[in-house]
């Protein structure tokens, strides 16, 4: 007999392993293809009886309701997307029912194990009868046993089918979206110009088009509040020059302290102001001294009459360490959104580095990591194997979720803002936890602010729960600095190639997979607003 204690351990915690919660979307292709008229054929992977009625002191882990009487009545019929990925939903649930029922066999099993091996019990039993109990036991173990091994392929069966039913329904989004958008009258593509040619051809299936050389940014693209600058890089005499949608603009502080945004163009002659310095809270230019306020008036223009003169600004606001400007033609909202990293984290790093690639290219980078141990071989992926398959799950909100199998939440803020936390265990050994499960964190904040014409202001903010210490360590944020240029670099290189390709026509979405869905939801987002839809898709209001 080899059933012990340590074994039924060990079922318990395949059974919790088996026990997914329906959310958590995975996939099949065994009883799953598509259909007519973009209808799915479905067969539920279901049929067989429970043999298991009783209850026993372990039950409450047990005590999940069958869920066979729920049964979407579909079986056999075309259904939409959305009904399929219902049965493929149900499949699972069912899964994880028979799993547990089968757990449950096995723990009956050992007990009735334990009452023949009990000692008053042998007393009234010839060792011949034990022996042959045991023998029956074993038996019925063995069958237990591979019935769990049965159902652990049906769960991996089953959440395959899930996932690929995912697929589908976002191809199915995609596709919808595609033939709206090529139905409309003028689809403006958020980075690039679509030729009459490619307009009038029916789109490709799987396709978000991106594609053509980049273009001016869309002024509804302005109309958010955008951190420039880290509050820090700001002093009371110093100025910070930025490009902002192709404009050029100035930061520096007036007399109170407060933080002003002008361009950065003289009024006289279009000087760089940036050339120039700041003097009691104005800004000289240092070709004729004209000196310029922080709401852009002109207030000295030495060896000359002072004419009524005032150079452009935009609203300036200082918030969570950082500098906001509002560079749209609306009125700027009220509220400046915070960008704080979450409670018990720590600020370590704080980096500005200006990147040749336009910031949609860079913001698909960041929000996809599914690249990662391909790209990133040398850095943070070095040794990371290549998981079968790789996905973004968004179970509360439709720009935030985490990745799966690796311990990373990760949000998309618009309009360009990245947030990801990234659960530390080991070096090198990423996956198969959750960011909740690791006891360090990484959190990152990257900004992509659009600059000049296919340029980025990346501003990186890098924040740990643990080793504070390390703050205090000279020259960190060098380090920090060098390893973030490190990985940047390593994506820099393919960044720049799919630009160039962009710019000769290339669509740079040509075949979007489930992985892909965090950036594609960022394009869509996007797509929408420069349409000018009133709601814009994963936001709850405009
Ligand atoms: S160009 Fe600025 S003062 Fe003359
Ligand atoms: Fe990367």
């Amino acid at each position: 007999m080899s059933l012990s204690a340590s074994n039924a351990m060990t079922i318990v915690a395949t059974a919790a392993a088996l026990s997914l919660p329906i959310s958590f979307c995975r996939t099949t292709k065994l009883s799953t293809r598509k259909g007519v008229k973009g209808g799915f054929r479905v067969f539920a992977v279901f049929g067989e009886q429970s043999d298991i009625e009783k209850k026993n002191a372990w039950s409450t882990l047990f005590d999940v309701e069958d869920p066979r009487s729920k049964f979407p009545q579909s079986k056999g019929k075309f259904l939409d997307a959305n009904q399929a990925l219902e049965v493929a939903r149900f499949d699972i649930q069912y899964c994880d029912w028979r799993a547990r029922q089968d757990v449950l066999a096995i723990m009956l099993l050992h007990e009735k194990v334990v009452d023949v091996l009990n000692p008053l019990a042998r007393e009234y039993k010839s060792i011949g009868t034990v022996k042959k109990e045991l023998a029956e036991l074993q038996e019925e173990l063995g069958e237990a046993h591979r019935q769990v091994h049965i159902s652990e392929a049906r769960v991996s069966t089953a959440l395959d089918k899930l996932a690929y039913m995912e697929e589908l329904v976002n191809d199915k989004l995609l596709q919808d979206r595609a033939t709206t958008s090529s139905e409309e009258a003028s689809p403006s593509p958020s980075t690039s110009t679509q030729s009459l040619d490619s307009v009038k051809r029916k789109p490709p299936r799987k396709s978000l088009n991106v594609s053509g050389p980049v273009q001016s940014y869309h002024p509804r693209l302005k109309n958010f509040w955008y951190p420039v600058a880290f509050t820090t890089d700001l002093k009371d005499d110093t100025m910070v020059p930025l490009d902002c949608f192709e404009e050029p603009w100035v930061l520096f502080r007036g007399k109170d302290g407060k933080p002003g945004c002008v361009q950065n163009t003289c009024a006289h002659r279009a000087c760089p102001l940036d050339l120039g310095s700041v003097n009691e809270g104005r800004i000289t230019c240092p070709y004729h001294g004209w000196e310029y306020s922080t709401d852009g008036t002109c207030e000295k223009m030495p060896s000359t009459r002072l004419h009524k003169v005032k150079i452009k600004s935009l609203p300036c606001f200082e918030k969570d360490g950082m500098l906001w400007i509002w560079p749209g033609a609306d009125p700027p909202s009220a509220t400046l959104p915070s960008l704080q990293p979450p409670a018990g984290f720590q600020i370590h790093a704080e980096l500005v580095i200006e990147l040749p690639v336009e910031h949609g290219l860079l913001l698909d980078n960041l929000l996809d990591l599914a690249h990662a141990p391909f790209t990133h071989t040398s850095t943070f992926a070095k040794g990371w194997s290549v998981p079968s398959f790789v996905k973004f799950l968004t179970p509360t909100s439709g720009l935030q979720g985490y990745w799966d199998p690796y311990p990373i939440d990760m949000e998309f803020r618009p309009p360009c803002m990245v947030n990801s936390t990234i659960g530390i265990s080991k070096p090198g050994k990423l996956e198969g936890q959750s960011t909740k499960q690791c006891s360090t964190h990484l959190h990152q904040l990257h900004v992509c602010l659009p600059s000049s014409r296919g340029k980025t202001r990346l501003l990186y903010r890098m924040s740990l729960d643990f080793a504070p210490v390390l703050k205090h360590v000279p020259f960190m944020n060098f380090m920090w600095r060098h390893f973030a240029q490190q990985v940047l670099n390593e994506d820099l290189r393919l960044v720049l190639g799919q630009q160039e390709r962009m710019n000769n026509g290339a669509n740079v979405w040509n075949w979007p997979v489930t992985y892909d869905k965090l950036g594609v939801r960022y394009r869509q987002w996007r797509d929408a607003l420069e349409r000018g839809d009133k709601q814009l898709p994963f936001t709850k209001s405009t």
